[in-house]
């Protein structure tokens, strides 16, 4: 069972590289905090002054369109930088129909959404600020706030080196900043480096989570548990989501959504992209007994419902040990890293 384990390890930094092929980055070698060596961006490389910008910008409702919405009011550290109501309200009130994402170590990241529409977090957050039922702002009337703060051409120097503000230069601070969101300090970490022991039912859930009975690791591959790729994993689409395909417009992409890192799923209820389910024993009654035949089904679930089965049938005890692994993928220094929260000034 054990090795087997270590094998989901090496898998899953083989196709974390597969995903980056041809840019620099990632060798396979693990760094010293168990998580692959963090991927460069030369086209926005990080910098002191271009995280601490970030960070303000990114807890600023100076972004939305009537100053009252920052991205931490949907995205919250405490909950791994997601949203712990089903749809988040825009300034407006409107909610949209997916559940925020969380934001846990994006930088490994290849593509940003549920359906992947955004290809790096740059691109990506030009798109909150101007959605209407988001922040609902124009980012030309967003820039010349900015400008006018009293502090912020300042530290747009610091930066890039000098005071002009623009929106490429806003969103490239936030990613950098958001390149930061890195987890890699819980249960789970620390047993691997030999720090902590796990308990009888986590080891017995670890090794269900990595063994082909259970397939999880298949997709949620450590140690980002997420392969960054895109599955159907049998919900029944009711409100209909096109999913991945409405990024790409390929039928086959249809109902098949970004895999979600495991890392702090604790605290980042309600779970999936609709938010339709409150409770983690809600997610593993899904995989028990809830999986739908559908067209794009992933395979790896759908071999399993041979015979008539309706999911992968864990027993009580099986569900009990799966959820005790998955909480050991908690970590309290990301949650409360205070290097991640609003500047203090
Ligand atoms: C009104 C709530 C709301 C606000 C404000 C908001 N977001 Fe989001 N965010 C969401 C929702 C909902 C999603 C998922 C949408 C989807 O996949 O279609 C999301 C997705 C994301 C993702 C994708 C993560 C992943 O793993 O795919 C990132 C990154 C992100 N937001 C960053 C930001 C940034 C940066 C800002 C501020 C500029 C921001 N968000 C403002 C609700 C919000
Ligand atoms: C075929 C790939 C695949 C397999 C196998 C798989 N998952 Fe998932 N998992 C996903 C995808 C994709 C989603 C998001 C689906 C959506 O929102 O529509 C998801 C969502 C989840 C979520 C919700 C996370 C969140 O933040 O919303 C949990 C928890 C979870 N899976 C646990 C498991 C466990 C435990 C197993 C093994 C019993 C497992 N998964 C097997 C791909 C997979």
């Amino acid at each position: 069972m054990i090795v087997r384990w270590k094998l989901g390890i090496v898998v899953a930094g083989a196709l974390a590289l597969a995903g980056c092929s041809g840019e620099t980055g990632p060798s396979d070698t693990p760094n010293d905090d168990g998580l692959p060596p963090m991927p460069e961006f030369p086209d926005n490389p990080t910098t002191p002054g271009g995280v601490d910008l970030g960070r303000r910008l990114f807890h600023d409702p100076v972004l939305s369109g009537d100053g009252t919405q920052s991205c931490a009011d949907c995205h919250r550290q405490a909950f791994a930088f997601g949203d712990p109501r089903q749809f988040s309200f825009g300034i407006h009130g409107d909610a949209g129909t997916r559940n925020a994402s969380t934001i846990v170590n994006p930088a490994w990241q290849t593509s940003q959404f549920w359906d992947g529409r955004a290809a790096t977090l740059e691109d990506q957050a030009v798109s909150p600020v101007q959605n209407p039922i988001e922040m609902a702002a124009d980012w030309s009337v967003v820039v010349a706030a900015v400008a006018a703060d009293p502090d912020y051409p300042a530290a747009f120097a610091a930066a890039f080196g000098t005071s002009e503000v623009t929106q490429e230069r806003i969103v490239r601070a936030i990613a950098q900043f958001e390149r930061g969101f890195v987890s890699a300090d819980s249960k789970f970490d620390r047993e691997r480096r030999g720090e902590v022991a796990f308990s009888a039912a986590e080891i017995r859930g670890r090794d269900l989570f990595f063994s082909e009975e259970a397939e999880c690791f298949h997709c949620h591959a450590a140690p980002l548990f997420t392969d960054g790729r895109f599955h159907d994993i049998g919900l029944d689409l009711d409100p209909p989501d096109e999913g991945r395909a409405a990024a790409t417009g390929v039928v086959f992409d249809r109902g098949k959504f970004k895999t979600p890192s495991l890392r702090n799923v604790e605290v980042s209820a309600p779970y999936m992209h609709d938010g339709r389910f409150a409770t983690l024993e809600e997610v593993l009654d899904h995989y028990a007994a809830g999986i739908q035949r559908s067209p794009n089904l992933d395979p790896v679930l759908g071999v399993q419902l041979n015979g008539g089965a309706t999911g992968l049938g864990f027993t009580p005890e099986q569900r009990a040990d799966l959820i005790a692994f998955l909480k050991a993928l908690t970590d309290p220094s990301f949650l409360q890293n205070p290097d991640l929260g609003p500047p203090s000034s």
